[in-house]
């Protein structure tokens, strides 16, 4: 089993192409109706999305909200350019694409009203001084979301197959080991200076009709069975086909942190005026 290495470009395609299609879209959907009182707000214009990806979030906020300028950093540049295709291909002119590293965020200090963070804090090597570095980048007043996965959510699935392929939860703790860290973001929102944290957990299912469905999906994420003879994979399908005969359904909760930068908030005559030249376009 590898675990998979969202940065290299193999890693960003498969990210796009398994959690990117199925998972994270639908956990873009529970931050952006939480934050749609902001998005509509004529005080808010700079969007940052600190660890894009493919653009599962900055795409569709920059193509459904052209007023707001949006920038995606990311540190993985095949992600960046998958990004940069996507908001290419739907002709957007309000995206800003950057190769950054959380741990570093080389941007304007306190020029952005609101910092979105899908799914990417997990992630972050040094959780603390990232949220510090997020700090510096939003404006007093300002608001930060964060989605990180429930604690469970990947756990059931590899206790699923651990009667087949052995113990592949010792296998999987360096991956799983990540989701450890999304425990310390509201600390590390606190410690950051980050005030009025809000915390909304809402509960996703996915459902995988059969076994089939299952391995197609989590096979392909973790290279699960790569290097397994046939009758491994029917024994395992048939494995989760007797253990689940309704399908099996994923019991992903996505958590939701909010909180906001102390300081004044200003009202819609003080927005800074931004020139679009400002913004680089995606191409
Ligand atoms: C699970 S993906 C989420 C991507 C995207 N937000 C989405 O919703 O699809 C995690 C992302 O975090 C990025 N990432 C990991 N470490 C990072 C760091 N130190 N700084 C910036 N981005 C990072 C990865 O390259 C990857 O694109």
């Amino acid at each position: 089993m590898r675990i998979p290495n969202f940065k290299s470009e193999e890693g960003s395609v498969l990210y796009k192409n398994t959690v990117g299609r199925v998972i994270s879209p639908r956990v873009a959907d529970v931050m952006l109706s939480h934050a749609i009182s902001h998005l509509t707000s004529s005080t808010i214009r700079r969007v940052l999305d600190l660890g894009c990806g493919p653009g599962t979030l900055c795409v569709p906020i920059a193509a459904q909200y052209p007023r707001l300028l949006v920038t995606a950093v990311d540190s993985s540049d095949s992600m960046v350019v998958l990004g940069k295709e996507e908001a290419v291909r739907r002709g957007l002119n309000n995206i800003e694409f950057r190769v950054m590293n959380a741990g570093h965020i080389d941007l304007e200090p306190e020029s952005f009203d609101l910092v979105l963070c899908n799914l990417a804090f997990p992630f972050f090597p040094r959780p603390f001084d990232s949220m510090c570095e997020v700090f510096g980048v939003v404006r007093p007043g300002g608001t930060v979301m964060f989605t990180v996965p429930g604690r469970h959510t990947w756990e059931e699935f590899f206790e699923v197959v651990r009667n087949v392929l052995g113990d592949v939860i010792t296998m999987a703790k360096p991956f799983l080991s990540k989701f450890t860290q999304a425990e310390v973001l509201p600390d590390a929102m606190t410690a950051a200076g980050f005030e009025k944290l809000e915390e909304v957990r809402t509960r996703l299912p996915f459902h995988f009709a059969n076994g089939k469905a299952v391995l197609d999906f989590f096979g392909e994420l973790f290279h699960l069975l790569d290097y397994a003879p046939g009758e491994v994979r029917s024994e395992l399908t048939e494995a989760i086909d007797r253990g689940y005969p309704e399908g099996f359904t994923m019991r992903y909760e996505a958590v939701l942190l909010s909180a906001r930068r102390p300081g004044l908030r200003q009202s819609p005559g003080e927005v800074r005026s931004l020139n679009d030249s400002e913004h680089v376009q995606a191409n």
